[in-house]
């Protein structure tokens, strides 16, 4: 059945009525989650992170079926079918160029999108399965990054490969037989892009896109925070649209479907001019050695991942045991999932959390932000190495000493209703 305050009147009232009635979830659907899903109103720009990780997925996903219509899957004509891509298929410079910058800033505005959720708690009860999912997304999008650097099959394809699957033989007993069976072979080949292709086109995207719809049923489930971490549900009730909803909150469409479209034209700038201009970025998004057919015989001179890797690899590269790197490098992401329980502060948003914790939190995102430039550099400078090391311990004790220090710091009261109202 139409709404009752429905405006379409004849021909298209009663196609929306036959239609309603033959997919009865989908008009609910759509209001529960646009028109009726009532968001705190004092969404700041830091909110705009979340759509714009959608339309950055959506882009890959079609520029992606793209590149998909010309790429070839072996490690013969993997390399020429890019070089192929770039230089005969009409516009195919452009679509590989958007996926390929489309890539970094994806992770850009991933990692805006989780700072954002540290600085306003947003991860804090009942928030805390959002904050699981994104995390998952998290990882997934790491491994279908890492997936679609190999299938160039540049020199950087082949080298990081080698590296980074090489490292799963430092786990004891099982670690040699893990890597071959991985790569499919005793290196990095045919095999290993076969399987790579076939996960980085339709395994990965599958599970990504399932996280994300499970990440925002989850937040829409519980309702968004918001900049203060007022809970506007305990809030005053009644606004002009509805005399249940909070009074603080306004219905996502059509006010933050046009807001989030102010960040959408941001975002199309910014990607166009990287895209027209510098689609390489001097080698942090499209790296210069990657330009070269992979090798198995020469060995790039630096070998080091794409810049959203860094952090880690460099954490990897300070431990001086194999074993002990693999284990700090995974454990600084496992450790990330366990923020919702290692924060003990009674208030969600640093806007109400004393100089302690802003301070802190300042210091990880300067640690996070050296430890990438270290692990971008070449890992040779015994001073750099200190540093990093420092730098890691750092990343550890933040979160490791979070209960303590988020209790025992001070806070502001925080206001009864959000800030920005009449
Ligand atoms: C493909 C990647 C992702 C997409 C498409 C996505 C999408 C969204 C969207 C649309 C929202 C609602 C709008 C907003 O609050 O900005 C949201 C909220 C949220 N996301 Fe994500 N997200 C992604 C990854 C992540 C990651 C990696 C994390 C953290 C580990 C995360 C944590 C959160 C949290 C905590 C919220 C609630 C924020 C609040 O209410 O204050 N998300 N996400």
């Amino acid at each position: 059945m139409a709404a009752p305050n429905d405006p379409a009147t004849g021909v298209i009232a009663a196609f929306r009525t036959w239609f309603d009635d033959r997919t009865p979830g989908l008009m609910p659907a759509y209001r529960k989650h646009m028109t009726e899903y009532f968001a705190p109103k004092n969404f700041n720009v830091w909110y705009y992170f979340g759509s714009l990780a959608l339309l950055v997925l959506v882009n890959q996903i079609v520029t992606g079926i793209f590149l998909t219509m010309h790429y070839k899957p072996s490690a013969a004509e993997a390399f020429s079918s890019i070089e192929y891509i770039m230089r005969d298929v009409e516009w195919g410079w452009l679509i590989r160029y958007m996926h390929s910058t489309g890539a970094s800033l994806f992770f850009i505005v991933v990692y805006l999108h989780m700072f954002r959720g540290l600085m306003y708690g947003s991860y804090q009860k009942p928030r805390e399965l959002v904050w699981i999912l994104g995390m998952l997304i998290y990882l997934v999008l790491m491994a279908e990054a890492f997936l679609g650097y190999v299938l160039p099959w540049g020199q950087m394809s082949f080298w990081g490969a080698k590296v980074i699957i090489s490292l799963f033989g430092a786990i004891p007993v099982i670690g040699n037989g893990l890597t071959e069976w991985i790569m499919g072979d005793f290196l990095p080949g045919d095999a290993t892009v076969n399987r790579f292709f076939a996960l980085h086109v339709i395994a990965l995207p599958l599970v990504l896109l399932l996280l994300v719809v499970l990440h925002l049923g989850a937040l829409h489930e519980v309702g968004s925070n918001n900049p203060d971490g007022v809970d506007i549900k305990k809030g005053p009730k009644g606004n002009r649209w509805s005399a249940k909803a909070p009074l603080d909150s306004i219905p996502f469409h059509p006010y933050y479907t046009v807001k989030d479209l102010v960040g959408v034209g941001f975002l199309l700038i910014l990607a166009a001019f990287i895209i027209f201009f510098t689609p390489e970025m001097g080698g942090w998004f499209l790296e210069h050695d990657n330009f070269i057919e992979a090798n198995p015989l020469v060995t790039p001179e630096h070998i080091k991942p794409v810049w959203y890797y860094t952090p880690y690899y460099a954490m990897l590269r300070v431990v001086p045991d194999k074993l002990g790197g693999v284990l700090v490098m995974f454990g600084a992401i496992a450790i990330l999932f366990a923020v919702p329980w290692l924060d003990r502060a009674k208030v969600k948003s640093y806007r109400y959390r004393g100089m302690l914790s802003k301070v802190l939190l300042g210091l990880f995102a300067i640690s996070f932000i050296w430890l990438g430039k270290i692990g971008a550099g070449p890992g040779t400078d015994p001073v750099e190495t200190i540093v990093g090391r420092f730098l890691t311990f750092y990343y550890f004790a933040f979160f490791i000493a979070m209960p303590l220090w988020t209790k025992i710091d001070s806070t502001k009261p925080v206001p009864e209703r959000v800030t920005t109202h009449d």
